[in-house]
C-alpha cells in the first residue's frame, strides 16, 4: 500500500517526490482511493469532471420527461419512466463519488442552479417529436456509453465503480432508443420521416458531446496522463461514428453528412468538420433550451423546499428521541 496514503493534498504538499510516487501508482494501474494522497490538481479535475457528469445526468432527464405524458403506449411510457428514473440514480451515484473528494453535494448543486457549473451541451436541444425519444436513446445514450465504458477503467476508484453500474443501465437505454427507431423507421412514411427528422437534428449535437477537438481540449493531456481519461475526445468520437453508421444503414435512414464515407485506408469513416462555434455557443448558455433547462431545475429545487425541511425536522426529532432514551 502506498505509504503517503493519509497525507492531505489539500494542505498544498505537492512536492516533486509525492507527485512522482503518485504517477508511478497511476502507471502501475493502481486505483486511487479517497483517503490516498493525491495532487491537488488531480482532485480538482475529478471534482470538476464528476460533478459536470452528475449535472448532465440530472438535467438529461428533462428532454425525455417532455414525452412521458405523450408516449404512444402504456408500455413505452413505463419504459421511458424507468429510464428517466435511472438517470436520477446515475446523478446520485456520481454526486456521491464527487463527495468522496471533499466537495459538498449542496455546493455542487448550487453551482448547477446558479449556472456556474457546466453540464453536457446535448441537453440544451429540444425533443420535438416522439422519434426524438428514440434518437436520444440510440445516439445520446450511445455516445454516452462510448465515453463511459472507458471511464469504468478511470484511475479514481469510486468513479470507476460507479461507472460500471451506470454503463449497464446506459446499455439498456441505448437499446430501448434503438428499438423505438426500428419501429418508427419501419412504420408509415410519416413515421419514417419523423425518425429521419430526429436523426437529422440529433446527429451533430451527439458528436459534440465528446467535447472539443483534441487540439482545443484544455484538460485532455493531463487527464490522459493521470488515466482519468483513457481515450481522447476525437478517438471516442471516431469510435462512435464507426459503430453508429451501420446501425443507421440498418434502419434505412441517412446520416446528415454528405462527406461521410468509409475510408479503406484508415478503416474508419471520414466525416465533415464539426461546426465548433455551435458547441461553444451552447456551452456558453446560448443553446435553444439552456434557459428552459435551468428554469426547470430551479423550479424543482424550490418546489422541493418543503421536502427538505420535513426531512431535516424528522432527522432532528429522531436525534432528540435518541438522546432522550440515552438520558433515561
Ligand atoms: N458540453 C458541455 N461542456 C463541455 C462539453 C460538452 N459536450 N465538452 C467539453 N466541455 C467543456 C469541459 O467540461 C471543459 O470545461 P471546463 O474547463 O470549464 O470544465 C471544456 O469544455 C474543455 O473541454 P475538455 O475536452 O478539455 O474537457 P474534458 O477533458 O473534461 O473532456 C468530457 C470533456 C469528454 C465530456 C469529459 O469531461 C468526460 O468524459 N466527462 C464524463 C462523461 C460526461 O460528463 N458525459 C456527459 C454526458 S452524460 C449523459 O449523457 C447522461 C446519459 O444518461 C445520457
Amino acid at each position: 500500500m502506498y505509504s503517503q496514503g493519509l497525507r492531505d493534498s489539500k494542505a498544498g504538499d505537492d512536492s516533486p517526490e509525492l507527485l512522482e510516487a503518485f504517477q508511478k501508482r497511476i502507471d502501475a494501474e493502481e486505483k486511487i482511493e479517497p483517503r490516498d494522497w493525491m495532487p491537488q490538481a488531480y482532485r480538482k479535475t475529478l471534482i470538476r469532471q464528476i460533478s459536470q457528469h452528475a449535472h448532465s445526468e440530472i438535467v438529461g432527464q428533462l428532454p425525455e420527461a417532455n414525452w412521458v405524458t405523450r408516449a404512444p403506449t402504456l408500455k413505452r411510457k413505463l419504459i421511458l419512466l424507468a429510464k428517466i428514473q435511472d438517470e436520477a440514480g446515475h446523478g446520485l451515484y456520481l454526486y456521491s463519488a464527487a463527495e468522496t473528494l471533499g466537495e459538498s453535494r449542496h455546493k455542487m448543486y448550487q453551482d448547477l442552479l446558479s449556472g456556474k457549473a457546466k453540464y453536457s451541451s446535448i441537453f440544451n436541444y429540444p425533443t420535438l417529436n416522439w422519434a426524438d425519444a428514440g434518437a436520444v436513446g440510440w445516439l445520446v445514450d450511445g455516445a454516452a456509453i462510448m465515453n463511459q465504458v472507458a471511464l469504468c477503467r478511470t484511475s479514481y476508484g469510486p468513479y470507476s465503480r460507479a461507472m460500471v453500474r451506470i454503463c449497464k443501465e446506459e446499455s439498456f437505454h441505448q437499446r430501448q432508443g434503438y428499438d423505438i427507431m426500428i419501429k418508427m423507421a419501419n412504420g408509415t412514411p410519416e413515421q419514417k420521416a419523423m425518425a429521419q427528422d430526429a436523426l437529422d437534428r440529433t446527429w451533430w449535437p451527439s458528436l459534440m458531446m465528446f467535447g472539443p477537438s483534441d487540439k482545443d481540449s484544455t484538460h485532455s493531456n493531463q487527464s490522459m496522463k493521470w488515466k482519468i481519461k483513457r481515450f481522447s475526445n476525437d478517438d471516442l468520437r471516431q469510435k462512435f461514428i464507426d459503430a453508429t453508421v451501420p446501425q443507421a444503414e440498418y434502419l434505412g435512414l441517412t446520416i446528415p453528412d454528405k462527406n461521410l464515407k468509409y475510408n479503406e485506408k484508415t478503416r474508419h469513416y471520414d466525416f465533415s468538420e464539426i461546426i465548433w462555434d455551435e458547441l461553444f455557443d451552447v456551452i456558453k448558455g446560448n443553446g435553444p433550451c439552456n434557459q428552459q433547462r435551468m428554469d426547470a431545475r430551479n423550479k424543482a429545487y424550490d418546489d422541493g423546499a418543503w421536502v427538505r425541511a420535513a426531512a431535516a425536522t424528522y432527522a432532528e426529532k429522531q436525534q432528540n428521541n435518541k438522546q432522550d432514551k440515552e438520558v433515561a
